[in-house]
């Protein structure tokens, strides 16, 4: 089978579905990690008012976390929280997250999620906004991670004199993290419960 036969999905077969399911995987394997760090390098160029642009943030926040001894799949989430501000600015945390989703913990998911509003601590007020605004998670397990996240990777990473890694120190470990089986295979997922 090189092509299916059906134009309606209601009309696929069970040989169909897994031919098209093989095509779907080769292509995720060779590709996905050129798309995202594609969406990365876009964020290369204007610096909208800060000293740095989105892209060297991006490497400095991973910089600073791989330098912190963290852990690889939150290495790679430093490097990606903030790739929905090419194509999602006003939810770019929720955009991030759901990209990483399959591929990390739980927890690294909620940390990137939530980083938005967690970031909203350094600068809301200035805005007329809350700053406390996080403190609605305040009794949730990963607050302090997530405090974490933004005080020493996100919040301190917009200084242009700070030597940060070249993406190639962090391609392996993004290829890494999203060649793990993703969770839509695993048990759990919405196709097998
Ligand atoms: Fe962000
Ligand atoms: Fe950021």
């Amino acid at each position: 089978m090189d092509q299916i036969d059906f134009i309606n999905m209601q009309d696929g077969t069970a040989e169909e579905y897994a031919f098209l399911e093989e095509q779907a995987t080769a292509y995720q394997q060779a590709h996905l990690v050129d798309h995202i760090l594609g969406q990365l390098k876009m964020m290369a160029g204007p610096k909208l008012g800060y000293k740095i642009d989105r892209y060297e943030h991006s490497l400095q926040s991973a910089t600073r976390a791989l330098r912190d001894g963290a852990e690889e799949e939150m290495v790679v989430a430093a490097l990606l929280h903030d790739i929905g501000d090419v194509v999602a600015p006003d939810n770019h945390s929720e955009y991030a997250a759901s990209v990483l989703r399959p591929y990390v913990s739980e927890k690294t998911y909620w940390i990137v999620k939530h980083h938005g509003i967690f970031q909203g601590y350094y600068f809301w007020h200035h805005l007329g906004g809350d700053r406390d605004a996080r403190e609605r998670y305040r009794e949730h397990p990963w607050f302090d991670d997530c405090a974490k996240f933004c005080a020493d990777y996100d919040q301190n990473c917009f200084d242009p004199d700070y030597e940060n890694e070249p993406l190639e120190t962090f391609e392996p470990m993004v290829r890494r993290v999203f060649a793990r089986k993703p969770w839509s295979q695993n048990a759990g997922s919405p196709l097998t419960s």
